[in-house]
């Protein structure tokens, strides 16, 4: 639209406008917003989690995850070998257990030949240099769908801790370089910590999920690994949406009982506690974008709403803004792919 000088508002006598400062000069072209950008994604940031199932050459969609599959130990690899091959330096883990290998107790989680064990014995021999993280809960595990042993309608928290602790132990033997207890029991970490440096895993580290919520965005993750609660919820154990304070305490039992990292789960509606802990700790802190946060952009970029690639990039970088050091999410890889082969992301 011709706009004459005339017309123009801020011509006219009586309004001046003729600021100081004006923000705007830092933005006015792409080398300069370049240069001034406080936050940078980077390929490093990233851990790309992973379902693994039985069988021989199986890949599986799943379905309220579209472009998430779980693979079987031997095309697992191959995907490890291409996120490796984009600089993806990380990956965590998430087996989907047959139903008849589940039980109160989570034994199948501990078993040393069971599909964890198995599957990183592979990636160790096929990537060395792939740092792989392995959760630590028993729900894939567990008949009742709970994150630890039910007795009378409870999660019993001491009992589960031993399970946990046998867990840990069949995974650093396998290999793995971060035990991660994803299960909110109290004491897990001291537990673990503790049994690791008995058998001289001390080079295994602890990836503690110190603040993770009971959170209605984990719906898309128990499609995928078919390890929904059979009753009830997970509030016994996992936090009230509502707390922000009790996260700091989370976090500092976390850290005195030996954790390494920290993490707050899941991420976007929780920006507030990412940035708290990491006011108050000297520790690294990760981030879960989860399940149900990946979903929903799928979602609307497949209704054409949003632009998936623009909203998976402010997605992530928000969250390293508010203070994350890393970020698990499925988007790892998309991510990766842009920021290593696009100039200009
Ligand atoms: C299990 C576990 C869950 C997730 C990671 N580990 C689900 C749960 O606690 O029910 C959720 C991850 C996601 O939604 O992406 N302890």
């Amino acid at each position: 639209f011709p706009v004459t000088p005339e017309e123009l508002p801020g011509r006219s006598s009586q309004v001046r406008c003729s600021p100081t400062y004006r923000p705007r000069r830092l933005r006015r072209i792409e080398t300069l917003r370049r240069m001034v950008r406080e936050t940078v994604l980077t390929v490093d940031d990233l851990i790309y989690p992973l379902f693994v199932m039985e069988g021989d050459g199986q890949r599986e969609e799943v379905p309220s995850m579209p472009g998430c599959l779980r693979f079987s130990i031997d095309r697992l690899l191959d995907e490890v070998k291409t996120a490796r091959e984009w600089g993806i330096g990380a990956i965590a883990l998430f087996p989907l257990i047959p139903h008849s290998q589940k039980d109160n107790l989570g034994t199948e989680s501990y078993n040393p030949d069971g599909l964890i064990p198995r599957a990183v014995r592979a990636i160790k021999q096929a990537v060395p240099d792939m740092l792989v993280i392995t959760d630590v809960a028993l729900d894939p595990y567990s008949s009742e769908g709970h994150d630890g042993i039910v007795k009378d309608g409870k999660i019993l928290n001491d009992q589960t801790v031993a399970v946990l602790v046998k867990q840990a132990l069949a995974q650093a033997a396998a290999g793995s370089d971060f035990v991660a207890p994803s299960d909110m029991m109290d004491g897990r970490v001291g537990a673990i910590r503790e049994a690791l440096n008995a058998e001289g895993w001390i080079d295994v580290g602890i990836l503690a999920y110190s603040a993770k919520y009971a959170s209605a965005y984990y719906g898309p993750f128990r499609d995928a690994l078919n390890s929904a609660p059979k009753w009830g919820d997970k509030k016994t154990y996992q936090m009230d949406a509502a707390n922000a304070r009790e996260a700091l305490k989370e976090v500092d039992l976390d850290i005195a009982e030996g954790a390494d990292i920290v993490m707050v789960k899941p991420a976007l509606a929780y920006l507030d506690v990412i940035c708290r802990i990491k006011q108050h700790t000297h520790l690294p802190v990760a981030a879960y974008n989860v399940s149900g946060e990946y979903a929903m952009v799928k979602a609307a970029a497949a209704q054409g709403w949003i632009d998936e690639k623009s909203v998976m990039l402010e997605t992530l970088t928000s969250i390293k803004r508010a203070g994350a050091d890393l970020i698990l999410t499925y988007f790892a890889k998309d991510a990766a792919m842009i920021l290593t082969h696009d100039s200009n992301p």
